[in-house]
């Protein structure tokens, strides 16, 4: 990246540098844990089973979006409402709690985003689906090292999350104890609190409920959590696969193809899709437009980071237990269910009135970003053999193609002006001769460190 965007976010970077010279160290892999149930997961599997069961008996197979909404997220018995399964003891691990870097990095484009945005008044950092909160603390540090540039801003934090077992993890992280902390069940905000150095921090179950304003929103594997439809062409056309009771070996759960059209298998597929299976995350959707509206009409950005493909895979629903891949219909409300997000449909969803960057893999990310210059800062002040060997293992795993370098992609959605030609009098228009690559964009172009 050339230009002043790529100076000032070195300048941040060197920022952090001095702030913060030495490693805070967190797992640098996986370890498989027992993929065995507890006797709780066994009464919540048998109790979720038998509450698919009865709902299939009493209205026929459901589509693999209701079963993952269900599994995922029903209220009581939903796998990320009960369980806390994020790092070694959980069910899978995730970047930002492999390392330290990852976040900080993740809060260095947050401000240059700010800054390039001509430093609006208000900041609110969005995040969805903050996991165990690891993400927003490192962004937080990353906030409070670089107060000076922010100092003109008034900075929110606002999280939303489905879990309320995940959302008392988050606030522990951020809030702490008896800083006024308030839950509440029945209001849009149903949590909030203040972080130790004075920020305010409210909880959302629904991205529609955050106040709009400049907005920077991240997404850090919660697109792949979210419920998708599955289709199968066939002779007849395309057909919804479903999930339906497995006659055959009671207790158990299989997939049929509906027989007839479904509204989804209608309305879902595309009249020009060449492949033989498809998914698609209509859930995804809707926040991707809702996401581009709030991108378009108060400014600002979303960054989305996931497993993912651009249009070209077909069958990627797996289930995840204890760090080993685990069957899809087996013990539902157990295991975690994900799917691979398809980054042409969130393209095409988002639509015309934001700019859409990338995807490009995580480690092009992370290595335009910086990771390099901040791990050599880190080894250079760190004398403990042991820590050592912990950096250089996470660093692995984040930037490494065969871990997580080439999984995992990087999405932006940016207000036209950052990629926008001068003003006509109709307004901003793109400047469709510059490709992406060409834009000063932290992350997704490449920064020269000298
Ligand atoms: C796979 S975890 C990722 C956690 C975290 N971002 C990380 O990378 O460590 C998915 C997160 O999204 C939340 N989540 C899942 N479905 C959701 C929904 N429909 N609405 C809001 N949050 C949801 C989960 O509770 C969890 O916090």
């Amino acid at each position: 990246m050339r230009g002043p965007s790529a100076a000032k976010t070195r300048q941040l970077l060197r920022l952090i540098h001095s702030a913060s010279p030495a490693a805070r160290c967190r797992a640098a892999t996986s370890r498989p844990s027992s993929s065995s149930s507890s006797p709780e997961e066994d009464a919540t599997g048998s109790s979720m089973l038998r509450h698919l069961t009865s709902k299939i008996k009493a209205t026929g197979p459901i589509s693999v979006a209701e079963y993952m909404r269900e599994a995922l997220t029903n209220p009581v018995m939903g796998y990320y409402v009960k369980k806390n399964m994020v790092g070694t003891d959980g069910d899978f691990i995730t970047s930002p709690e492999i390392s330290q870097i990852f976040g900080e990095l993740l809060g260095v484009w947050v401000v240059s985003e700010w800054m390039a945005a001509g430093r609006p008044k208000q900041l609110q950092l969005v995040e969805l689906g903050p996991g165990k909160g690891s993400l927003a603390s490192d962004i937080l540090r990353v906030f409070a090292q670089l107060q000076p540039v922010l100092s003109s801003a008034s900075v929110s934090l606002h999280l939303v999350e489905v879990s309320p077992l995940l959302s008392r993890l988050q606030a522990q992280t951020l809030v702490g104890s008896g800083s006024g902390e308030v839950e509440r069940d029945d209001e849009p905000v149903y949590r909030h609190g203040r972080t130790p150095a004075g920020l305010p921090v409210s909880w959302y179950r629904r991205l529609e409920d955050v106040p709009p304003g400049f907005s920077i929103f991240l997404g850090h594997e919660f697109f792949d959590a979210l419920p998708i439809h599955k289709f199968q062409r066939t002779e007849r056309g395309w057909r919804e696969v479903m999930v339906d009771v497995d006659v055959e070996k009671p207790g158990h759960l299989r997939f049929v193809v509906a027989p007839s059209p479904t509204l989804a298998s209608t309305t879902l597929v595309q009249r020009d899709e060449s492949r033989e299976h498809v998914e698609v995350c209509a859930e995804g959707g809707v926040i991707i437009q809702q996401l581009a509206r709030r991108v378009a009409e108060h400014g600002g950005a979303a960054l989305i980071a996931d497993y993912g493909h651009d249009g070209t895979k077909t069958d990627t629903f797996r289930g995840f237990k204890g760090h080993r891949l685990h069957d899809v219909l087996a013990s539902p409300g157990c295991a975690d269910l994900t799917a691979d997000v398809d980054f042409a449909y969130v393209r095409r969803v988002a639509g015309r009135d934001v700019a859409c960057l990338g995807p490009v893999t995580q480690r092009s990310f992370l290595k335009n970003m910086g990771i390099d210059a901040r791990m050599q800062v880190l080894l250079r002040n760190c004398n403990d053999e042991s820590t050592r060997q912990q950096l250089i293992g996470s660093y692995e795993a984040l930037t490494d193609g065969a871990k997580m370098g080439d999984r995992f992609l990087f999405f932006g959605l940016l207000h036209p002006s950052r990629l926008a030609v001068p003003k006509t009098p109709t307004g901003l228009k793109l400047d469709k001769k510059k490709s992406p690559a060409q834009l000063p964009v932290a992350g997704f172009t490449e920064l020269r460190f000298s």
